[in-house]
């Protein structure tokens, strides 16, 4: 039986160790999700079938449990990813967090002798990270979900930083003190004052962050949650809950550093907190000037254009745009224009956002560009639609040191011949500020819903096919 469980755990393993490879490309991010799945069960069933687990009826209650929370949660929209990602990462923190609290008793119950220090340090990583994960993650998914009572924006006041590295340090200094004297006087009290300490730093951690920033701290909550998972395995001895937390870990790590890197974010000021101010939008200004083109005079550019690249943002995946933009995009090839996408590592709301949707819609994958790649070509481009896409565009992040979004690598949309831009209004995207591309001489906007402006251009070129 024992042989069994730890093949199973093995295979496992590697099945973990290939979806997450597999998740790296669109062509393979399916087998990904399945061989996840599989790991999972398998890895779920091996640690049923163990002869020490001796209350069954819990187990399957925990599965309802998790079907009753999980299903709902799988069927929000895609734009509500980031904000249901960080209730997983909750969940999984308040687990490691609440077996950490049951083994601590439980050992301190069966005697002192239980208590080794090897065993009391698992445990004091295992609730310190469980805990801050779990109240850290609340938090940044009740700011994605733009809670009412949550503040959105950053709220700092003068020496966070001191109080927060200061609490952290307290509960790392009691968590030692419980290592050296795990069943001393004090250790009754020590213990609970951790737990509540990890809580509040969870929640203090993630007030001061705000704006562009918020995927970031969301990716390294899920190294913490990963790295709970580490001290829980070692806490209950399982050394498939070890690797699986050690990938979890470190493919949070990797994923921040990756975002980090796409919006000019400095990683150690990300560990330790109280960053990502967001400045409100510049109130009034001088009064800038849009022109805007018609449908009929846009298609009419489109149809001389060569090559066309399409830039998609948060506003594609809000009016679900995708499958009208592979419309525009037939009729365009079908015309011989070279069509490709411009995929920005933050455009939209979460990593790969625009790929999922656009691999939705059969846009074939050799044609979604990366940035790094697009980019040398842009000026070259005879045509850049901009579609429901703001701070990824925004020539501001070249050089005004005054916004938020200074240094972050954008696709060069203004150096195409024309620019067309679509979206609703004159508001600013995400991070609050103008666009100058917008303004631009050579930038034309198509103000309205993106579906709705994308299908009228899909019509007008279908039209204007049809009556040639
Ligand atoms: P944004 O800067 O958020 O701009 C989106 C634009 O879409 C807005 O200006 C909005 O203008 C327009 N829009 C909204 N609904 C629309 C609709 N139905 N039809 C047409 N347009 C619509 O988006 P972006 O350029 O993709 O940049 C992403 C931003 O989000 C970055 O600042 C990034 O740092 C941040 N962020 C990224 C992630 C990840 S990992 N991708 C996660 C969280 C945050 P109107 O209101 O005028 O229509």
């Amino acid at each position: 039986m024992t042989d069994f469980i730890q093949l199973a755990y093995l295979v496992a393993t590697a099945l973990f160790i290939f979806s997450l490879h597999w998740m790296n490309n669109p062509k393979t991010a399916r087998k990904s999700v399945y061989a996840g799945v599989l790991a999972m069960t398998l890895a779920v069933a091996a640690t049923w079938s163990r002869p020490d687990v001796v209350h069954h009826l819990w187990i399957i209650g925990a599965i309802a449990v998790g079907f009753i929370v999980g299903v709902p949660l799988s069927r929000v929209a895609l734009t509500a990813v980031p904000q249901r990602t960080a209730l997983s990462h909750a969940f999984g923190g308040l687990a490691a967090g609440l077996v950490g609290v049951a083994k601590f008793y439980l050992w301190t119950s069966e005697g002192p002798e239980q208590l080794t220090t090897f065993r009391v340090s698992a445990i004091v990583a295992e609730v310190l990270l469980g805990f801050l994960t779990f109240t850290g993650s609340l938090m940044a998914a009740g700011k994605l979900q733009e809670l009412k009572w949550i503040p959105q924006r950053p709220v700092t006041y003068p020496g966070q930083n001191v109080v927060n590295i200061g609490l952290l340090l307290t509960a790392l200094g009691l968590g030692v003190w419980l290592v050296l004297n795990p069943t001393g006087p004090a250790s009754g009290l020590l213990f609970p004052a951790i737990i509540v300490m990890s809580l509040a730093f969870g929640v203090l951690l993630i007030i001061p962050i705000g704006g562009a920033d918020m995927p970031t701290v969301i990716s390294i909550l899920n190294s913490y949650a990963g790295l709970s998972a580490v001290a829980m395995g070692f806490v209950l001895d399982n050394s498939l809950l070890i690797t699986a937390g050690a990938l979890d870990g470190s493919s949070g790590l990797i994923l921040s550093i990756i975002m980090c890197r796409a919006m000019n974010r400095s990683f150690v000021n990300v560990l330790f907190g109280a960053f990502g101010k967001v400045q409100a939008a510049k109130a009034g200004g001088e009064a800038k000037v849009y022109k805007e083109e018609t449908i009929e005079g846009a298609a009419q550019i489109l149809e001389q254009a060569s090559s066309v690249v399409i830039i998609p943002g948060y506003g594609m995946a809000v009016a679900q745009a995708q499958h009208r933009t592979r419309e525009l995009y037939d009729q365009l090839t079908k015309r011989g224009i070279s069509v490709k996408f411009a995929i920005h590592p933050v455009a939209g709301r979460m990593p790969g956002h625009m790929n999922v949707l656009l691999s939705e819609a059969d846009i074939p994958y050799t044609d979604q560009i990366g940035m790094d790649d697009i980019n040398p070509d842009m000026h070259q481009c005879d045509v850049a639609i901009v579609i429901g896409a703001n701070d990824v565009v925004n020539p501001a992040a070249r050089y005004d040191k005054s916004t938020p979004i200074f240094g972050m690598p954008i696709i060069d949309a203004d150096k195409a011949k024309t620019v067309f831009a679509i979206k609703r209004s004159k508001n600013p995207g995400f991070a609050g500020i103008d666009n100058e591309l917008y303004f631009a001489d050579r930038t034309f906007m198509l103000f309205g819903d993106a579906k709705a402006v994308v299908g009228d251009l899909v019509k007008q070129l279908s039209g204007a096919q049809s009556g040639h």
